[in-house]
């Protein structure tokens, strides 16, 4: 016989192949079941194996998350109750040495896919009068820097987005939550990077896990979470 206690959710992570987004999905398989998307159909599949062994079932989705159309087809109507908007790009370099190319990818897929993502799966959760909304922004979504005039940009859409998209659905009992992480130690960085004085991916997953687990009165809106010290690396504390 099922109890309440068995009832898993869905959580929906996107950019769940490596980094943050697979540390978040790991998180979330003690409690949720899952749906992780991504366009490494690899690394998904490998997440995928991380998270059932976790407890989870998942469905792995391959999808790049550009494509409005193809993001619509593969997740309208999917019942999801907690969305994780994850994936990211970052192409940091001054703006007069950006290509098109790279400013657009990175709007397509820090701004647009908002969209098309989100779009899929709220129109259930508000008809189920449940659900959350977590969107990874970032420190950059605050701060400005040399090379972020892009990157920076698409952060700081994140944080008026979220703040006006909760403000828009909380009476229908649906939360949206931002967590904005300081620098985290993933291959969103290139190559030689040193990393060993940022945050560690599992830390934005735990921090996407107490906003999502939040006690359904209580809404934890903004999640600023930082390596304490740039100067000091991680195991040196
Ligand atoms: N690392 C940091 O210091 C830091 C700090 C603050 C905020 N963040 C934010 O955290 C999020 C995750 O970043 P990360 O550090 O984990 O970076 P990452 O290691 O480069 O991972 C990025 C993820 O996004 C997915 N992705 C990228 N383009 C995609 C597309 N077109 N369609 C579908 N998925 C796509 C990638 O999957 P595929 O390649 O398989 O598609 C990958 O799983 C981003 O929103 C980033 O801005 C990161």
């Amino acid at each position: 016989m099922s109890t309440k206690a068995d009832i898993r959710t869905v959580a929906l992570v996107t950019g769940a192949s490596r980094g943050i987004g697979r540390a978040i999905s790991l998180r979330l398989a003690e409690s949720h079941d899952l749906v992780i998307v991504g366009r490494d159909e690899a690394k998904l599949s490998d997440t995928a194996d991380s998270c059932t062994a976790a407890g989870a079932s998942v469905q792995t989705i391959p999808v790049d998350v550009q494509d409005g159309l193809a993001t619509a087809k593969a997740l309208t109507g999917m019942h999801v109750d907690v969305l994780v908007n994850n994936a990211g790009v970052a192409v940091l370099k001054p703006f007069l040495d950006m290509t098109a190319e790279e400013w657009n990818r990175q709007v397509n897929v820090n701004v647009n896919a908002l969209y098309h993502v989100t779009r899929a799966v709220l129109p259930g959760m508000v008809q189920r009068g449940r659900g959350h909304v977590c969107i990874i922004g970032s420190t950059a979504g605050r701060n400005t820097f040399v090379g972020g005039s892009c990157y920076s940009g698409t952060k700081h859409f994140v944080m008026g987005f979220a703040e006006s998209l909760m403000l828009e659905v909380r009476d229908a009992g649906v939360g949206v939550s931002v967590i904005t992480p300081g620098s985290v130690a993933t291959e969103l960085f290139p190559e030689g990077t040193n990393t060993a004085w940022m945050l560690e991916p599992e830390n934005i997953a735990d921090a996407v896990a107490f906003a999502v687990t939040a006690p359904p009165h209580m809404l934890v809106h903004r999640l600023e979470v930082r390596p304490l010290s740039p100067k000091r690396p991680r195991d040196s504390f």
